[in-house]
């Protein structure tokens, strides 16, 4: 099934940069018939950036938004209605009902990504699915094979891969530029602040938080609980390794051209906070392959920038090393010389290559398909895993099954609340 593991970067199509947002005039440049009729799913810090950046593409028009908080979903409408209408929903299901909906964008918390994508995917929507696409491996796996039999272009919300620099600079660690690369190292740095403890309280009115919680548990409401720390908990979200951590895990793995790892050793806990926080503030994963090895590192309370960088990616040959950060990507070879590749990715490039691709209908063009997003988010999703049973996993890296631990399997999956259960897959 995941048999893309050394996928053949350099054959995919299109390589030249790609237009930004910069000089895009917004939908009604383009006349009626040439215009993707797009809806974002879930309008919160993410979704608000992506109906800022899919309107403001001439060929794309934003036609409708969705979210179970009235205030986030009516506020953006309202920014875009000065242009335009914008029909507003709380439940996702009115979009995919729609068949003048080409393509939507989820931005929920991850517990959503893959039931709604799934969802969109049998309505034969294209999706744009933020990272991670799932919250456990089964969805994953699910969409993988959903994705396959759709013809649906469905782009994983890693915006690096849609960067110049990051694909040039990977075109030169495929090319030898840096010699035999044996090791790459994923380092997320950050200062998060505690979220202290919040106590049971109401939803704010007007919010369906049934709906919030959709297949997760159901739990009393609490702040915490909610708008952005839901990454946090367990119930919804990945911690940091899924959320900025999965950037740079993938970047790693693509440059590397790995797939799935035959082992995995996590450690990992909450040593610096004492708060809410279920998942990691403090983790170290190791993933194995047969001839290289992937680290993660996360620290979320300090800004010391590990190695110079604050969240980038270290390839390590032996040549030199080549940096992925946020201030650009550099090789640096040993005796001082370096090559300079540009700067980091923009969220604009990776939408345009989506619309692109819709407009093409070419789901082989899009330089974050799903089937490189699901890899990545296993691979999160291992870590954590290893990290929760506190030992080493030996896995299948063609099936991405974990062997002879049941504990660990049973992580793979969730109970899913009544009504709430995944869309089958045939
Ligand atoms: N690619 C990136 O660089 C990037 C950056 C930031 C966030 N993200 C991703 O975007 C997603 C959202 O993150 P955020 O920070 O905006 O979170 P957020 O909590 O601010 O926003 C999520 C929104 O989804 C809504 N929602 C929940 N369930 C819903 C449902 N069933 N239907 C419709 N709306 C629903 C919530 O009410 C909320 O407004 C996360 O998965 C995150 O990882 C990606």
């Amino acid at each position: 099934m995941f048999s893309t593991s050394r996928r053949d970067f350099l054959g995919v199509s299109g390589m030249g940069l790609i237009a930004g947002l910069a000089g895009a005039k917004g939908w009604a440049a383009a006349p009626p018939s040439e215009r993707v009729r797009h809806a974002v799913i879930g309008t919160g810090g993410q979704g608000k950036r992506h109906a800022q950046v899919f309107s403001g593409f001439e060929d794309c028009q934003v036609v409708a938004l969705c979210d179970v908080d009235p205030e986030r979903r009516n506020s953006i409408a309202q920014r875009l209605e000065r242009r335009s209408r914008v029909a507003v929903h709380e439940d996702y299901r009115r979009i995919l009902d729609d068949p003048d909906v080409d393509c939507v964008s989820i931005a929920t918390p991850d517990h959503w990504h893959a039931p709604i994508a799934l969802a969109a995917l049998q309505a034969g929507k294209h999706v744009y699915v933020e990272k991670p696409c799932a919250h456990n491996i089964h969805e994953a796996m699910l969409l993988a094979k959903a994705s396959a039999a759709s013809g649906k272009c469905i782009q994983h919300g890693t915006q690096g891969r849609s960067g110049a620099a990051l694909q040039a600079a990977v075109i030169f660690l495929r090319e030898g530029g840096l010699g035999k690369v044996r090791m790459a190292k994923a380092i997320n740095h950050q200062h998060r602040k505690p979220i202290g403890r919040a106590p049971v309280s109401e939803p704010p009115e007007g919010v369906n938080y049934d709906l919030w919680l959709g297949p997760a548990p159901e739990h009393p409401f609490t702040r915490n609980r909610w708008h952005y720390n839901w990454h946090w908990f367990w119930d919804y979200g990945c911690g940091d390794i899924g959320n900025d951590g999965i950037h740079q895990i993938d970047q790693a793995r693509w440059g590397l051209g790995v797939g799935l790892p035959k082992s995995v050793v996590a450690l990992g806990g909450q040593l610096y906070y004492d708060d809410d926080h279920e998942t990691p503030d403090t983790q170290t994963v190791l993933y194995e392959y047969d001839d290289c090895h992937l680290m993660y590192e996360m620290r979320l309370w300090t800004d010391y920038p590990l190695e110079g960088l604050d969240n980038g990616v270290i390839f390590y040959g032996d040549k030199g090393v080549l940096e992925f950060g946020r201030n650009g990507c550099v090789a640096k070879f040993i005796g001082g010389e370096e090559k300079h590749f540009g700067p980091y990715a923009d969220i604009g490039d990776h939408v345009r290559n989506f619309l692109d691709c819709v407009k093409s209908g070419a789901p082989s063009d899009l330089y974050a398909p799903i089937d490189e997003g699901t890899v990545s988010t296993i691979l999160c999703h291992l870590g954590n895993i290893a990290t929760r049973v506190g030992r080493t996993l030996t896995i299948d890296p063609e099936t991405g099954q974990c062997l002879g631990d049941k504990e660990a399997t049973a992580l793979y999956s969730r109970t899913y609340r009544k009504g709430y259960e995944l869309p089958a897959v045939l």
